[in-house]
């Protein structure tokens, strides 16, 4: 009887650690929250701009630039905390798969690429976890944790987002913002400043209506306008759709995985569901 009650302990305090005290590590007043505000978030019609419009800069502290060798842009990333209260970048793990930790580099504090700005900083990555079910084919756990050689410094411009243990259902609806220096239009040219653009997140079932089979709602969740006309392109993968949480906060819901596209009629962007990987982030993050 002794044991089964030892034993039962034991299980609520791993789930403790991978769900509840991975979280932010308990601390929400460290996450999150900008020095800057963003724009106030579009509605309506108004909100069904193609590409989105540029961000307030800084407003978006978490949004971190991925740059492959010498490339300007190779992905977006988003800052997390772990428990021992290190920064990490979330992204997509199609964005470095297969690749070296040693021909990456992250830049935080970026609004505009082409200036050079006050918390702008470039960090060389140390370590590249790739999910180990990530299949390229059907992008099932299209994520990646990053660590970086250095601790990345926080200031007004360089904060990391919150992660919540809500499910996607309660974010159904919810009007989130993407971000990211990708193409605004298909083959178009990449954007020099920081992007935003706010969606809907849909339903799973709308999803599997709309973009069929390929949509796998066990890894991911999906945004947009069934009308088309507003979508994350090329350079926009990894990087993150945040939702404003009922604390004033803002959450990590998903990773920019794919479309058809940029913002095609009928179909909705498709992110990876961060609700599904919680465990993985919490194991990676502190390993
Ligand atoms: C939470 O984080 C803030 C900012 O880093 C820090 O000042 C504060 O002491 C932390 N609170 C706890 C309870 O760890
Ligand atoms: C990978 O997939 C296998 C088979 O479905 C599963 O047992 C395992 O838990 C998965 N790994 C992770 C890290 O989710």
């Amino acid at each position: 009887m002794k044991q089964l009650v030892f034993l039962f302990g034991t299980l609520a305090f791993a789930q403790g650690i991978s769900i509840g005290t991975f979280l932010n590590c308990g601390n929400t007043t460290a996450c999150g929250t900008q020095f800057y505000p963003p724009h106030t978030a579009p509605t309506g019609a108004s909100s069904r701009i193609v590409g989105g419009r540029e961000a307030n800069p800084h407003s978006w502290p978490w949004m971190v630039l991925l740059r492959y060798r010498t490339s300007t842009l190779s992905c977006g990333g988003t800052l997390i905390r772990t428990c021992t209260d290190e920064l990490v970048v979330i992204t997509a793990a199609q964005c470095v798969e297969g690749s070296l930790a040693a021909d990456w580099q992250i830049d935080v504090g970026v609004h505009s690429r082409s200036a050079n700005e006050l918390n702008q900083k470039a960090y060389q990555v140390s370590e590249i976890h790739v999910h180990e079910n990530y299949s390229a084919s059907y992008l099932l756990s299209d994520i990646a944790l990053l660590r970086l050689s250095t601790p990345i410094e926080e200031n007004a411009d360089v904060t990391p987002i919150c992660v919540t243990s809500l499910p996607i259902e309660d974010f159904y609806g919810k009007n989130c913002v993407v971000t990211g220096w990708g193409t605004t239009m298909e083959s178009g040219s990449l954007a020099d400043r920081l992007k935003e653009v706010y969606k809907p997140i849909l339903p799973n079932s709308e999803c599997l209506t709309n973009i069929g089979g390929a949509f796998n709602p066990d890894h991911m969740t999906c945004a947009g306008y069934l009308e088309g006309g507003k979508g994350a392109c090329q350079g926009d993968q990894g990087g993150p759709l945040a939702c404003f949480n009922s604390q004033g906060k803002y959450d990590l819901i998903g990773i920019v995985s794919w479309g058809f596209g940029c913002a095609r009629e009928g179909f909705p962007a498709v992110y990876a569901n961060v609700h599904k990987y919680l465990d993985w982030i919490a194991t990676h993050a502190s390993s």
